[in-house]
């Protein structure tokens, strides 16, 4: 069914998180610990997510986040979150963290992640969602990508048949005939 809330674009819900990471913050490496850099993930999605929707939200599923290299106690954190698809009444949001040894200017990618949030009405149900139009090739390239795993974070939490995922069928037969597999 085609929404009659004035779509977005996934710069209105832009979030920018900065956080220096102090001692409270490591592990016995001196490594900040992969659950605090979590958290603050959770946040920046879940503000990206209500700047979208204008309403309050629930975390519905974080997909498989991979921790690409170690930060270090001293390091600052920057986590930039943007919603990259909405659906009916759930938002996917992208996020993407950075980290800097400001004291070397160095600056390097720590990793990314999606996380799905639920918009929430008075009554604590689900309620729908503005439509997303993304504008920069980034923004359509991760709204493209987020049809399939929408599917798969679905199926994998069993609230959808692997047969009625289509767009993954899709992608599977696709890449056995040996045609580009897309990033996402
Ligand atoms: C997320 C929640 C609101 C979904 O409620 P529900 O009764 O399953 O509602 P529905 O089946 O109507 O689904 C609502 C939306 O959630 C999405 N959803 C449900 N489970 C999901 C999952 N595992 N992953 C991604 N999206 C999911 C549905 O696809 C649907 O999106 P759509 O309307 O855009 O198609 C409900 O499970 C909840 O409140 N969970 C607890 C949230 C919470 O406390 N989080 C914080 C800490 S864990």
């Amino acid at each position: 069914m085609e929404s009659t809330l004035s779509p977005k674009t996934p710069k209105d819900s832009l979030v920018v998180m900065t956080e220096l990471v102090l001692p409270n913050d490591t592990n016995t490496f001196g490594n900040l610990m992969g659950g605090r850099l979590m958290y603050w993930m959770d946040i920046a999605a879940a503000l990206a997510s209500m700047k979208h929707c204008g309403s309050p939200v629930v975390t519905a599923s974080v997909d498989n986040i991979s921790f690409e290299n170690p930060i270090r106690l001293g390091n600052v954190v920057h986590i930039e979150a943007k919603v990259s698809r909405a659906f009916h009444t759930s938002m996917e949001v992208h996020i993407s963290v950075w980290s800097e040894d400001t004291l070397q200017h160095f600056r390097y990618r720590s990793n990314e992640a999606y996380y799905t949030f639920v918009a929430i009405d008075p009554n604590g149900k689900p309620k729908p969602v503005p439509p997303l139009e993304p504008e920069t090739e980034e923004e359509k390239r991760l709204y493209e990508g987020a049809l399939r795993r929408r599917q798969l974070r679905l199926i994998l939490g069993g609230k959808m048949k692997p047969e009625d995922a289509d767009e993954l069928k899709a992608l599977f037969l696709s890449s056995s005939r040996n045609e580009s597999f897309p990033d996402n």
